[in-house]
């Protein structure tokens, strides 16, 4: 790990966690949505991930009304990819009863080039507690129990921690019998550097001067960096292993997969516009009575489900065309997409404006670009006997 002078000597300098002072609750937040969503896509083309729409909504705006129910009043979104998209559908805020700001990097700083990049717009005290998103989890992680460790524990900063089966892709985070963090192992890449199955959540609560010591002006990763600096100084990381709903929307599968799980209930939102249940049809849809929709499917404005198709745990975005007796399952149909008569989708996602012609087989991640054309009856998977 490289070492950085500026962040070891404000370190010493700031000398907490005993000048820490306690206070109750966090106000503010800041929001990671400037990366380029690449596994994404398609759907990222057009869209950065966090606005592509999950259970009829912006993803972000489950992760923004999850924020404002624990207690956050004002929330700076670190933005960078397709910055401008951002701010016009979400404005100041005050329609989710929150104090909206953005900060755009010209070029991509990096997660922790970008929290210190917006350090400027945050109001909280040298020793508050501020909390930091990435913009692409869906979880159920209880926010204010995950502050109230942080203070307990007088930590630097706190990370909420969920154990997966297969960590390689994630941030590993071993901790002692009390919960300090002892390591920070980004994405390891040898069977020996896989100590724990215990992951990086991507929710934290910074100390606020934590924020402030992060070195201004230049690409930083907080995963790579700033994390092991921290360590190496001998700060305080503590960790809170929290087993409730957790998932990265990070490659398409996993999307759908979120989607239908806040239809369906399963992930906690207060912004899933409608009732959970096993469809979500949103006003201005047009579904044929005998078209059958399941599994959290959900169906956006303007979308158009022909007789007798049958769709399945996926997401349907605006104006979209499931042409009759076609099946749809674990997909999503982009905006204005449309895909014919008979044709199975299983496991693919049909970018903005693509066409899947009537009588195609597409299953098992297949990507069809935004405005893609495949005649009728050109792919298939099975024989047709
Ligand atoms: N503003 C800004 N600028 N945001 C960025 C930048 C940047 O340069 N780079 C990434 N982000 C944002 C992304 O938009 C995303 O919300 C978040 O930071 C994390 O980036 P990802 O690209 O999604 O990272 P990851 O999924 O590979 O890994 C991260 O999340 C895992 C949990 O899902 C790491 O934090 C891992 O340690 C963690 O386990
Ligand atoms: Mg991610």
């Amino acid at each position: 790990m490289r070492a950085h002078p500026d962040q070891a000597t404000a370190l010493q300098t700031t000398a907490y966690p005993a000048t820490a002072p306690v206070t109750t609750g966090a106000k503010e937040a800041v929001l990671l949505v400037g990366g380029k969503g690449t596994r994404l896509r398609p759907l990222t083309v057009h869209t950065p991930k966090p606005m592509v729409p999950a259970a009829g909504v912006p993803f972000l705006t489950h992760q923004l009304a999850r924020a404002r129910a624990a207690g956050i009043e004002h929330i700076v979104l670190a933005t960078s990819y397709l910055a401008e998209v951002f701010a016009p559908h979400f404005g100041d805020g005050s329609a989710l009863g929150l104090h909206l700001e953005y900060v755009t990097e010209t070029d991509p700083l990096g997660t922790g080039g970008a929290i210190r990049n917006v350090a400027h717009r945050l109001h909280s005290a040298p020793g508050d507690p501020v909390l930091v998103f990435n913009g692409d989890i869906l979880t159920g992680l209880d926010i204010r129990a995950l502050v109230d460790t942080h203070q307990r524990a007088r930590a630097d900063v706190s990370l909420h921690l969920t154990k997966v089966p297969d960590p390689r892709a994630f941030g590993l985070v071993p901790t002692d019998a009390d919960g300090r963090v002892t390591a920070f192992l980004e994405k390891p890449q040898t069977p020996e550097e896989i100590v724990t199955d215990q992951v990086n959540a991507g929710a934290y609560v910074f100390t606020r001067s934590v924020i402030d010591a992060i070195p201004a002006g230049r690409p930083v990763s907080v995963e790579r960096e700033t994390f092991p600096d921290l360590l190496a100084a001998g700060a305080h990381l503590q960790g809170m292993v929290d087993s409730t709903y957790w998932l990265d929307l990070g490659t398409p599968q996993a999307f759908v997969r979120g989607s239908a799980d806040l239809v369906l209930g399963r992930a906690p939102s207060p912004a899933v516009p409608g009732r959970c249940g096993e469809r979500l049809v949103l006003p201005g849809a047009d579904v044929a009575e005998d078209a059958k929709l399941s599994g959290g499917t959900s169906v956006a404005a303007g979308a158009v489900i022909g007789s007798g198709a049958r769709v399945d745990g996926s997401a349907i975005l605006a104006g979209a065309w499931i042409e009759p007796d076609a099946v749809v399952r674990n997909s999503l149909v982009g905006a204005g997409a449309r895909v014919g008569s008979r044709t199975v989708l299983d496991g693919v996602v049909v970018g903005d404006g693509a066409h899947v012609g009537a009588d195609n087989e597409l299953l098992g991640g297949v990507r069809v670009w935004c405005g893609a054309r495949i005649e009728p009856a050109a792919i298939r998977f099975s024989s047709d006997g």
